[in-house]
């Protein structure tokens, strides 16, 4: 989804060239969040103009375009403030082209500019207002409507401040937005905000912070303007301006660097010390001082922002040796679902403790029922987990799509555990879903991989998944993790049933090889790549499977789709003959997994079935099942263990399957079509 990233320096010298690299860098930490345009907005060498430039494509093509750009310009001499903003875009509203990239500008004379993540809901409203009043639209976005009807306010309440005119701006917009804003009007002057899209400020000084927070400021009146009473109207507006209580709360450094990124890793190469904006929140930078202010005052809110230091190393988001990050996340599987488990599962002692829900264990026990929702690959996690839930817990366990859940609008109740499981933390589809359920009172638990997301924040508990950042869009090692996390929750849920000691025993021992078994699957690369060999040209792949192993089919299917664009159905083994049979014949590409697990009659039922309508399915079986593998001149041979955990071993064939059709077929791993990393409109 759309990437934000702003730079200002405050008595820092920069010159405009160190800004613009400063800016395309951060565009190009953003690029895994997927997008299709970019663009960037910097202050002219005179000061008086905003320049910007925005093309369709990569941010290497926008690389290119500034160096045309500004070629000739002296853009080395060093300048002691400055902001700049910048964009990566995926297009919601118009078409990718660089007409609809961002920034989007007030006025002809650029007296605003805006970089937006979201959706404006209300924007043709806004529109229309403003089109009355005579501005012109050059884009088909939403967020257009923003930067104009700053500039609207601005005319109309000329002793407005520039972060008041942003406030009564986002006082008029509905729906989901991050946002920066910068002005010619207001040199030196940076504003930005959050409502449901990630938004993080990133502090930069040459010494140590004095300080671990950030107060938050309130203005005096909050009031929201009426669209309808402006100077057009003939109804000049006194509204009183909305004075805060203490205007700036310093930071005592004078020397300082500030970033608003959209995440984590677009900063993490400049500072380790980050705010993590809250909905609503406006951070402004003035006089080389940031603030944050509320516009509205509510009673369970803290008196500040606090200043984080981030654990994330610029390492992890590198690609080092290899030619993806996804195939980078693939084989960092042995290591981090030891990650996963680290601190946390005691082999010697046969013990568990999850630190984020230890505290609620004893309500979560006394539930009604457990509901495990999220969307794409960690739904399916929540698929794969759910047999060993219903075993371990003993309690009714629901799987639901996000977005389905929503539409549904499911019955709720007090005594419901909600798990929301998400990578990024901030997909809109997951984060609402766990507000509806927040406000029926239930239990709310986070699974997710990134710390100080929304969901995280959100949450009353829950699990640190810790795989690492994953920056490929198709998620692989956080699929095993999320895994891992709720095999260990299952486990903590069981650790004082007697009859239940054996099967704990056997899932820990398990536990303590998959690092060594994942080792093992990962050698199979080679034979994966010659599978990818005879099928990147067909157009369809079929993956069945039954138990345990229903979610692999469908977690597979999913990588081949979002990677390769083939089209690829995962097939639960048991609804074969309902359907699905009809598409088999000797041409139609088929894999199915087959191991010796409680469903391995049923699966060999299917297999023959199958294989008696002319089908040769590529098998995936245990290590030296050679009854099996007699079903098939091609095989996959993994290693033995728990029925319950064989989905994190069968899995990563599949997505090394579908890496390398990928690359077969001249896809961009990395950054599927049409995709991105988070989802954070609905
Ligand atoms: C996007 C990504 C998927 C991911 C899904 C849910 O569609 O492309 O890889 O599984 O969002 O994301 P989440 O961050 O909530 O796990």
């Amino acid at each position: 989804m759309c990437g934000i990233f702003a730079y200002l320096n405050y008595l820092t010298p920069k010159s405009r060239q160190e800004v613009l690299d400063l800016l395309l860098t951060g565009l190009k930490r953003l690029e895994y969040r997927g997008y299709d345009s970019t663009g960037v907005a910097i202050d002219s060498p005179d000061n008086k103009n905003i320049v910007m430039v925005k093309r369709t494509g990569k941010v290497k093509v926008l690389e290119e375009a500034i160096q045309e750009h500004f070629s000739g310009a002296d853009y080395s001499e060093p300048v002691l403030t400055h902001i700049g903003i910048a964009h990566t875009r995926w297009a919601t509203h118009g078409v990718p082209c660089e007409r609809n990239s961002h920034p989007h500008r007030s006025d002809e004379g650029n007296g605003f500019v805006v970089v937006h993540n979201g959706i404006i809901t209300n924007y043709n409203d806004v529109k229309t207002f403003l089109a009355k009043r005579g501005y012109d639209f050059e884009s088909d976005t939403d967020t257009e409507v923003f930067a104009k009807l700053v500039h609207h306010l601005w005319k109309t309440h000329p002793t407005y401040s520039f972060r008041e005119l942003v406030e009564q701006a986002i006082l008029q917009v509905e729906g989901a937005f991050a946002i920066a804003v910068k002005s010619k009007h207001f040199p030196g002057e940076c504003v930005a905000s959050r409502r449901s899209s990630p938004l993080l400020v990133g502090i930069k000084t040459k010494t140590r912070l004095a300080t671990d927070h950030i107060p938050i400021l309130y203005g005096k009146d909050d009031k929201k303007l009426n669209p309808d009473q402006d100077t057009d109207s003939g109804k000049q507006q006194v509204l009183p301006r909305s004075e805060s209580t203490s205007e700036f709360m310093p930071l005592e450094e004078k020397e300082v660097e500030y970033f608003f990124a959209s995440d984590a890793s677009a900063v993490i190469e400049h500072t380790n010390r980050v705010i993590y904006l809250e909905d609503d929140d406006v951070a402004a930078v003035r006089d080389g001082t940031l603030s944050i202010h509320r516009l509205k005052k509510s009673l369970d809110d803290p008196h500040a922002r606090e200043i984080t230091t981030l654990k994330m190393e610029i390492q992890q988001i590198m690609k080092g040796n290899y030619d993806y990050f996804m195939q980078k996340e693939i084989f960092e599987q042995p290591d981090s679902v030891v990650n996963t488990m680290r601190g946390r599962v005691r082999f010697d002692g046969n013990a568990i403790v999850l630190g984020g829900i230890k505290d609620y264990i004893p309500e979560i026990k006394r539930c009604r029922r457990l509901m495990l929702i999220g969307c794409g690959t960690s739904y399916h996690s929540a698929v794969a987990t759910r047999q060993l839930l219903e075993e371990l817990t003993e309690l009714p366990v629901m799987v639901e799509l996000a977005s389905d859940f929503l539409d549904r609008n499911t019955p709720i109740f007090r005594d419901d555990v909600c798990f929301f499981i998400s990578q990024s933390g901030e997909t809109a589809d997951t984060l609402m879903a766990l507000r509806y359920c927040k406000q029926r009172g239930a239990l709310i638990v986070g699974i997710t991989n990134t710390v100080g997301s929304s969901i995280c924040r959100e949450s009353h508990c829950g699990v640190h998944i810790n795989a690492g950042p994953e920056i490929g869009v198709a998620s692989t090692k956080a699929y095993t993790s999320q895994f891992i996390s709720l095999v260990m929750f299952a486990l903590v849920m069981s650790e004082d049933r007697l009859s239940l000691q054996q099967r704990r025993l056997e899932i820990l021992q398990a536990l303590s090889k998959l690092a060594d078994q994942i080792r093992a699957v990962l050698k199979l690369d080679s034979k994966v790549q010659e599978l990818a060999k005879d099928l990147y040209q067909h157009k369809s792949l079929l993956i069945m499977g039954r138990g345990y192993n229903f979610a692999t089919c469908l977690e597979g299917a999913l990588k081949v789709k979002e990677l390769t664009y083939m089209h690829s159905e995962g097939i639960m083994a048991g609804e074969l003959k309902h359907g699905p049979l009809a598409l088999v014949d000797d041409s139609m590409p088929v894999l199915m997994i087959v191991l010796r697990d409680p469903v391995y009659v049923k699966c060999m039922n299917a297999l023959q079935q199958v294989t008696s309508r002319k089908g040769c399915p590529i098998i995936i079986c245990e290590e030296g099942d050679e009854e099996t593998q007699a079903f098939s001149s091609r095989h996959l041979e993994i290693p033995r263990t728990v029925d319950c955990l064989q989905g994190i071993l069968t899995v990563i064939p599949m997505q090394l399957l579908s890496y390398h059709i990928a690359v077969l077929r001249g896809c961009d791993v990395d950054c599927p079509r049409n995709l991105a990393k988070s989802v954070t409109v609905e």
